[in-house]
This record gives C-alpha cells, sequence and structure tokens, in this order.
C-alpha cells in the first residue's frame, strides 16, 4: 500500500506562489487528498455525509418552523366552560365518523315524575380530524393519566385543535357556535345548579321553564315577593352609593307540599334566572367550600338552601355520632353575609320548621324577607280548581261547597293537586273523592 506521505512532492511546496506555511499546507492537503484515490473517496463521502445530515437539521428546523408559521393550537382545558360546550358541538358536527367514541348519559326528570335517558356519543380521547367551514381541523382529545381533579375524581383532559395559521380565525367561529348551541339548549330552560366540590356543575338537563301561574299561592303572596325581587334587581346603584352589599335573603317556610320549592323554580324562570341549589347537610361541606361557593354562584342565578333547619339537626346527629365534618353555624352565618360576600345575590331558604331556626339567622340582612307558605286556603283551592276544570264555575262552588262543610283546614296544596290529577278529566268525580284529603297520606 502507498504511503501517503510519500508521495508528498516537497519540490513544489517549496515551490509554491508565496512560500507560506499556509500555502505549503494548502498544498500537501491537496497532493494527500486529491491526488490519493483513497482520500478522494472518503473525502467526497465525508462531504456528501455531513451535506445529508445538515439536510435532514435543516429539515427538522425547517419543519419545526414552518409548523410554527403555518399551524396554530388551541388547547382548551377540562376545567374550562368551552370544554363541555366543544364537546356536545363536536358530537353534533357532521364528520367522518369517529373511531373513538365515549358516551354521556344524561337522565331527565320530568316534571311528571317520568324519566327519559338520552346518549350523547361524543369524541374520545385520540385523535379526530374535522372539517369546519372547509378548514381541515385536528382534534386531539388527551387524558393526563397521572393527574386527577381531586374534587370530581376524573382524570384531567385538554382538547387541542389544530389547524392552519390562516385559518386560525375559525377557532373563534367554533367556539362562539358551540356557546350559542349551548345556550340555545338553555332557552326557555332553568338549569340547576349543584356543587361539585369547590365549583357549581348543571345538575341534569336545563328543565322547562314553570310558568309562574301554575303555581297558586294565596292571595299577594306571589305578586309581592316578585315585586320586591325586581325592585331588588333594579336597585344595584342604590346599594353601591350607600355602601350596602347587594344581596337579599328569602325565607319561604311553611307546611310540605305547600308550594315553596315549586314557586323558587317558577320564579327564576320568570326572571329568566338559574337556580345553585346547596344541600348544607351534605357531609363533605366544609365552611370553607361553603364559603367559596356561596362567593362564585354563576351569573344570574338564586342560591336555594333548602331545609335551612335540617341541615343543622342533622349536623348534631352526625356530631355525636363522631363525625365533625360539616358547616358550622358560624360559617354559614359568614359566608352568608362575609366581607368577601358576592355582587348580586339573592338568597331563597325553605324550612317546614321555622321555629327550629336561629335567630342569628332570620335576622336583616340574612334574610330580609319572611313568608309563610300555608295550607290551602279557600282561594286557592278555588283557583287551583278551575286551573285544573277549565270554565266549570259550578262545579267549583259545589267543591268549595262541600270543602267548607268538612272543615277541611290542613290541606296541603299538593294533596290538591294530587286529587285533581288524579280526575284529570272529571271535575265531578274530584267533589265525590273529596273526603280522601281528610287524610294527608291518602292514596287513592
Ligand atoms: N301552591 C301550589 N300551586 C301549585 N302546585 C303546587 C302548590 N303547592 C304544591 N304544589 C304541587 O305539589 C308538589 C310539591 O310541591 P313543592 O315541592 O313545591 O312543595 P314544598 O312546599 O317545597 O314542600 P316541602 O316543604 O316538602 O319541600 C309539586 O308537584 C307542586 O306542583
Ligand atoms: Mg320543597
Amino acid at each position: 500500500m502507498a504511503n501517503p506521505v510519500q508521495s508528498i512532492d516537497f519540490e513544489k511546496i517549496r515551490l509554491s506562489s508565496d512560500g507560506s506555511i499556509s500555502g505549503m499546507i494548502s498544498l500537501g492537503f491537496n497532493e494527500v487528498v486529491m491526488k490519493n484515490p483513497y482520500f478522494a473517496a472518503g473525502g467526497g463521502l465525508m462531504v456528501l455525509g455531513s451535506g445529508l445530515a445538515l439536510a435532514r437539521l435543516g429539515m427538522i428546523k425547517g419543519s419545526g418552523f414552518l409548523y410554527r408559521q403555518m399551524l396554530v393550537d388551541l388547547e382548551i382545558p377540562s376545567k374550562d366552560k368551552s370544554y363541555l360546550w366543544f364537546l356536545e358541538w363536536m358530537s353534533k358536527h357532521k364528520q367522518r365518523r369517529s373511531r373513538h367514541l365515549s358516551v354521556e348519559t344524561n337522565v331527565i326528570t320530568h316534571d311528571n315524575g317520568a324519566i327519559t335517558t338520552k346518549f350523547s356519543l361524543v369524541p374520545g380521547p385520540g385523535k379526530h380530524l374535522i372539517r369546519y367551514k372547509g378548514a381541515f381541523m385536528l382534534v386531539s382529545r388527551e387524558r393526563s393519566g397521572k393527574m386527577l381533579d381531586m374534587t370530581s375524581g376524573t382524570p384531567f383532559e385538554t382538547v387541542t385543535l389544530t389547524t392552519l395559521y390562516r385559518d386560525r380565525k375559525l377557532f373563534n367561529e367554533l367556539l362562539d357556535e358551540a356557546k350559542s348551541l349551548a345556550i340555545k339548549a338553555q332557552e326557555g330552560k332553568t338549569v340547576i345548579f349543584t356543587s361539585w366540590g369547590p365549583e357549581w356543575r348543571p345538575f341534569g338537563q336545563p328543565r322547562a321553564k314553570r310558568v309562574l301561574g301554575s303555581v297558586i299561592l294565596d292571595e299577594g303572596i306571589a305578586e309581592n315577593i316578585v315585586k320586591d325581587v325586581r325592585d331588588f334587581m333594579d336597585s344595584g346603584e342604590w346599594y353601591h352609593k350607600r355602601g350596602i352589599p347587594y344581596r337579599r335573603g328569602y325565607l319561604l317556610y311553611g307546611p310540605p307540599g305547600s308550594g315553596k320549592s315549586s314557586f323558587i323554580q317558577a320564579l327564576a324562570g320568570e326572571l329568566d334566572y338559574n337556580i345553585c341549589i346547596l344541600n348544607l347537610s351534605e357531609n363533605n361541606l366544609t365552611d370553607d367550600r361553603l364559603n367559596h361557593l356561596i362567593n362564585h354562584i354563576p351569573n344570574r342565578s338564586i342560591l336555594l338552601l333548602e331545609d335551612v333547619d335540617a341541615a343543622f339537626n342533622k349536623r348534631e346527629q352526625v356530631a355525636d355520632q363522631g363525625y365533625t365534618s360539616g358547616v358550622t353555624f358560624s360559617g354559614l352565618l359568614n359566608a352568608l353575609d362575609g366581607v368577601a360576600s358576592a355582587e348580586e345575590c339573592i338568597t331563597f331558604m325553605t324550612t317546614n320548621h321555622p321555629e327550629r331556626l336561629d335567630p342569628a339567622l332570620l335576622r336583616p340582612g340574612r334574610v330580609d324577607y319572611k313568608v309563610l307558605i300555608d295550607n290551602a286556603t279557600e282561594h286557592q283551592v278555588k283557583r287551583m280548581f278551575l286551573r285544573f276544570y277549565e270554565d266549570e264555575e259550578q262545579l267549583c262552588e259545589e267543591f268549595l261547597a262541600k270543602f267548607r262543610k268538612l272543615n277541611l283546614q290542613n290541606v296541603s296544596t299538593a294533596q290538591l293537586q294530587g286529587l285533581f290529577v288524579y280526575n284529570k278529566r272529571d271535575p265531578k268525580a274530584a267533589i265525590d273523592m273529596i273526603e280522601t284529603l281528610q287524610n294527608p297520606n291518602s292514596v287513592f
């Protein structure tokens, strides 16, 4: 094998143009690399290899650059409101059949007690390609396996939408569309929120609004409450000017089945408000959570605390059994009128036993308006009869006469409703069966 060093022509080096060291080295290099077939081949390969490596690096960098320049991502975390809107929108959006679906089951309880179940198939975890207004979008729904939302026990998720940079405006349009779809589903409906850890979540499907006129209270009661609430809602500036916390508490008390809960639901419908129901006897409700919830009520919602007395009686029993969780009385008072109290707050409380309530809860500022919703009066009996049997004035008088004669004092409106529903199309049968009202537990 030829020794490359031996084949260097030193004469040529000496004769190189400037005779400098660099000139000598370059000349030597030429001699070694160019003239020697092995070096020449190896050099060629090296140049080719590094060229390719450079090109590859360039492509990676370039595609990253292009990706950054040409594509745009939108991330929607599961904690965000629009997350559910988007999934719902996706389930309605026409697309190529997706291969990963998850099911979301909604159980709807109708006013008449009937239950229907609705399944909606939403895109499951994975990647889905959709087309929206002519643009392709890659939807990738990912579950973070390790991180759990401690309050609900569900894994955190994110949906990432990717599309071309020039189509980025479509993100806004898509989210707006998803939002209006969700709002349309709630139109004419009342959304019931319940507490879910430290936050409020819709409970079941939005319910059809209950017409205010369908809840028949004694003369003037409903009108006065509606007037008071409306007046309160129009007085924001008045409260602010005087530095008074902008809130108002209502207590509806009275026997079971007199229409308290139904009235609040109808009132919410009338005002176009939603209802946030809080169950104070819930075991894992603490003062902190209560405070947080009361201060983070969704906009345009009524806070409803049902059976306020039961919460504390139960808590005592629970405490006897050795449990200590739950809301303390002072915790409730603080939450109701704490410094951090929410801007506009309408609170409704109901109870069957007002005498069991601590006077501290009833003081103005916490409860500003108390009203007894009692058993049926003659006025209510008449209006209910005519609501069920329109234009049957004559029979209504007959019914009332019998009602008086039997001296029916403690009949709840719920009982009356039961009797009329049982005899839907037959007012005479209702008159014949009026005695059954003497027994509050009668089953027809
Ligand atoms: N005043 C009323 N007008 C029309 N319907 C009524 C009235 N009172 C009760 N009802 C009917 O009776 C049922 C029970 O009423 P609701 O739940 O509102 O009673 P409540 O006062 O909240 O009872 P409780 O104190 O036991 O919670 C509902 O189906 C409702 O339609
Ligand atoms: Mg009730």
